[in-house]
């Protein structure tokens, strides 16, 4: 027994299926103490957009460190957060033509999406939110009342006042999700009544890759217009480029009320959470919602270069030849092992639903021969029946391509030891 499991809380997870003691990391590729490499097609689960210690963002921080700048700030006026506000407005918001306030938020993901159903409900006056079945928008009480996983609520946490409405996946894919949403807010006799938001995410990544049509979210735009209802879109995980446009509701050409952006927005794997509110929302009184680490200004560095890396290394355009790469291999080596297997996803996020062949258990075996051949990769969804690809969007096409081979390794090995 190491250390880990002697002391460690029972809660740890990711290190229990990747049962190896991480030590050095380079772009793709994470190295154990022992020596062993690893392809790295969790990215810090979206936080390592920019790979593991990029070089560009790495001399930033480095001589931003080394000139005793002021490390931690509180919300003080501070240069490094001028330059993130500067950056981030000049680079993303202003040619997007989009028109928010940013709220700097406690650390974490979570930490913007309590911010933002806190406001919305503050603004409305009305205490429901709307999630959706397979939403993930964190752990701390109030987005875990958001968060649709019955399991990880276990034990008394209540959804205080929020309410499930289906995402079109699965069953729900030919069913009138939004006409059922209408039908709900327009029923005087539904029960349910009208929540201040309706918090979403354009795919469902923990939920099993689930990309939400372009309709699906033009539709639910023009729902929470009709009814005077707030539209959050929780852009955490495939925010920062993931699906390519910096945001991913992009696409859709919709903008949300308010966004909330983390992982990956500090470039480097630095903690940094942000909400963005449209103008006339931002009813905060001053101090109204705090905290000691709305600061992290190695964060705002890191985030400065990384949007200057996204520029000069064109990596939208990168996510697109990565996406057309990731979905040839998906259709014409994965998808011809069985023809029960679905593959769902967009831009670098892609998931291998396993659900009706092999379910959880193939699921869980692939992953594990996948880190026994050196590739890390999570399973997300249902029971985790869905294989989750999320590599840096800066990795190399051929460290791409040996990853997705280990994979397709996996599933043969996998299979031939089935029989
Ligand atoms: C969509 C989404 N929302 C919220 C969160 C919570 O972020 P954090 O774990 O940083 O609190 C996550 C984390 O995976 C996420 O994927």
């Amino acid at each position: 027994m190491n250390i880990f499991e002697e002391k460690e809380s029972n809660v740890r997870s990711y290190c229990r299926n990747f049962p190896d003691i991480f030590h050095r990391a380079k772009g793709s590729i994470i190295y154990s103490e022992s020596g062993k490499e690893y392809i790295d097609f969790l990215a810090g689960a979206g936080a390592l957009n920019y790979g593991h210690n990029n070089d560009y963002i790495k001399q930033r921080v480095i001589s931003y460190l080394d000139s005793d700048a002021i490390a931690h700030g509180l919300d003080m006026y501070t240069s490094a957060k001028k330059e993130f506000l500067e950056k981030f407005f000049s680079s993303v918001l202003t040619p997007k033509n989009l028109d928010y306030k940013v709220q700097f938020c406690g650390p974490t993901g979570t930490n913007g999406v309590e911010a933002a159903l806190k406001l919305a409900r503050k603004i409305k006056k009305r205490p429901g939110i709307f999630s959706f079945m397979g939403g993930y928008h964190g752990m701390t009480l109030g987005s875990l009342s958001a968060t649709s996983n019955i399991k990880m609520r276990s034990g008394g946490v209540t959804t205080n006042n929020v309410t499930f409405m289906p995402y079109p996946y699965g069953f729900m894919e030919s069913f009138d999700t939004i006409g059922f949403i209408e039908s709900v807010l327009s029923d005087v006799n539904s029960g349910i009544e009208k929540p201040a938001a309706i918090l979403f995410e354009t795919v469902q990544a923990e939920g099993g890759i689930v990309v939400a049509p372009v309709e699906w979210i033009q539709q639910l735009r023009n729902l929470c217009d009709r009814h005077d209802i707030l539209l959050i879109c929780d852009d955490i995980q495939v925010g920062c480029g993931r699906t390519g446009p910096f945001f991913s509701f992009e696409r859709a050409n919709i903008v949300p009320d308010m966004v909330v952006l983390s992982k990956s927005i500090s470039g480097y794997g630095f903690p940094m959470s942000l909400l963005l509110i449209k103008p006339e929302l931002d009813i905060w009184e001053p101090g109204e919602h705090t905290g000691t680490f709305r600061g992290n200004q190695l964060a705002f560095v890191g985030g400065v270069a990384a949007l200057e890396y996204r520029e000069n290394c064109h990596l939208e355009n990168e996510v697109k030849v990565k996406e057309f790469f990731l979905q040839n291999f998906l259709v014409q080596e994965i998808v011809p092992i069985n023809e029960n297997i679905k593959i769902r996803g967009i831009g670098m996020i892609w998931g291998i639903d396993l659900v009706n062949f092999g379910g959880a258990s193939l699921a869980k075996k692939i992953a594990a021969c996948c880190f026994e051949l050196g590739l890390i990769v999570e399973r997300v969804g249902r029971n985790d029946t869905v294989i989750k690809i999320l590599p840096p969007l800066t990795i190399e096409l051929s460290t791409l391509q040996t990853g997705c081979s280990i994979i397709k390794e996996a599933f043969l090995d996998c299979l031939l030891h089935l029989k």
